[in-house]
């Protein structure tokens, strides 16, 4: 795909871009947002390095994508901050756990998902750690067998929000193959943290089949791996991928902000 205004460099076959030649203190051209949609929606995951950006730069920069959301619900992990819109992400000596750490997309839970989060970390260990991972759920859906495809198609799955946030969190229940609204292309849509049974199967069954098939989304061969640096940014699209918070760092610090993008409508059965 041809590209004028930025650069896009793939960072696995899968999944991943790092995008260059772009200031996200400053608002930007159509022709940039233009070009940030088509590798988002390309890539799945995009990154960005050395933007120094305030609450506004980061709201601008969620906003060319559609309208922000807030978190449906009450992490203790994350934190909310003086602005509606965003999270801080903040861990170091004191931490007892971070958010994210099992492969999810976020709040699944919620009828209409979000579309997509923004992650800046503006403090990261001084000596590496604290990667995210992303996982292409394009790829873990295009490499199931022909006769698992047909298998899972018409099943749907019950993602409970109580799981990782307690009572009073929503629960839902989307298609386990879905549709992404943009490209169109099939994605396997359950996942480690929210997915608590798929609603058609016998206990048994549904429990093997949905092992298998988060076994199967948190592979390696479909994911890359972001290594954080001071001013860094990941943008990811919720509706195709997973990720994955690596702790590894402690008793280090990180910090930064996360935004989230509101979803257009519940997860289509693809
Ligand atoms: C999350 O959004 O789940 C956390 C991601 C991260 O901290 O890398």
């Amino acid at each position: 795909m041809n590209y004028e205004t930025i650069t896009v460099e793939p960072v696995s076959p899968h999944i991943g871009a790092e995008i260059g030649n772009v200031d996200l203190t400053r608002p930007l051209s159509n022709k940039q947002v233009e070009e940030l949609h088509r590798a988002f929606i390309q890539h799945q995951v995009i990154f960005f390095r050395d933007q120094k950006i305030s609450f506004d730069d980061q709201i601008r920069l969620g906003r060319y994508f559609g309208p922000l959301g807030s978190h449906v619900g009450k992490s203790t992990i994350s934190k909310t901050t003086d602005n509606p819109y965003v999270r801080k992400f903040h861990y170091d000596e004191k931490s007892t756990q971070v958010s994210g750490e099992n492969f999810h997309s976020d709040q699944s839970c919620a009828e209409i998902p979000p579309l997509g989060s923004i992650l800046y970390n503006h403090t990261v260990p001084p000596d590496g750690g604290g990667d995210t991972m992303f996982a292409s759920m394009y790829a873990a859906y295009d490499a199931l067998s022909p006769r698992m495809k047909t298998y899972l198609s018409g099943l749907t799955a019950t993602h409970d929000g109580t799981r990782v946030f307690g009572p009073g969190t929503p629960v839902s229940v989307h298609p386990v193959i879905t549709k992404h609204p943009v490209t169109g292309k099939k994605v396997i849509y359950v996942n480690t943290d929210f997915t608590a049974k798929i609603n058609e199967l016998p206990a048994l069954e549904g429990e093997r089949v949905l092992r298998f098939l988060i076994d199967h989304c948190n592979k390696p061969e479909w994911t890359c791996r972001f290594r954080w640096r001071a001013h860094s940014i990941a943008f990811w699209d919720n509706r195709c991928t997973h990720h994955k918070a690596i702790w590894d760092y402690w008793p280090n610090v990180r910090s930064g902000y996360r935004i989230q993008i509101e979803g257009t409508a519940p997860p289509e059965a693809g």
